[in-house]
């Protein structure tokens, strides 16, 4: 998808989205549709979730796609390289990035933007990987930080 198109994607799911979590109040309600709603509507996206911090180990939480890893080796891979680095971290080609865990083999690129709680510390990650290369860029990063705010959007 080119990233014009793409843009306006974005832009359409984000103003669902914004209806959506006026509804539910709480953030677990939310955070399950943020990823429904992108996994059926982004046609590039395979595995579409979360994974959180839990005793020091970043653990899978909801998400949507194939059964993927339950827990993540400690400063390995892209979602801890997000989680050390602090921001959103795209790889074009996961083959390519050192360390990267492989949950599942179809998966070739990703990104992974930080989740933060309610008193902005980070909390974890949102995880989404692509069986197409290159598949994610700042397009990607610019909306899905935008939309993981709405976790804790009051009105
Ligand atoms: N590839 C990730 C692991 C999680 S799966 O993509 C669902 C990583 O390297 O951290």
């Amino acid at each position: 998808m080119d990233k014009h198109k793409k843009d306006k994607r974005y832009a359409r799911l984000y103003a669902q989205l914004r209806e959506l979590v006026l509804k539910p109040g709480s953030s677990t309600a939310r955070m399950a549709t943020i990823i429904a709603v992108l996994h059926h509507k982004m046609d590039s996206f395979f595995w579409t979730g979360y994974y959180v911090i839990e005793q020091g180990e970043l653990t899978v939480f909801m998400y949507q796609g194939p059964v993927a890893c339950q827990t993540l080796e400690k400063g390995k891979g892209v979602c801890w390289a997000a989680m050390n680095k602090k921001e959103t971290v795209i790889v074009e080609d996961v083959h390519l990035f050192p360390g990267h865990i492989a949950c599942d083999s179809r998966s070739l690129s990703e990104i992974v933007v930080p989740l933060k709680n309610a008193s902005k510390e980070i909390i974890g990650v949102l995880d989404i990987d692509s069986k197409e290369k290159a598949a994610f860029d700042e397009v990607d990063a610019k909306w899905l930080e935008k939309i993981l705010e709405l976790i804790h959007i009051t009105y």
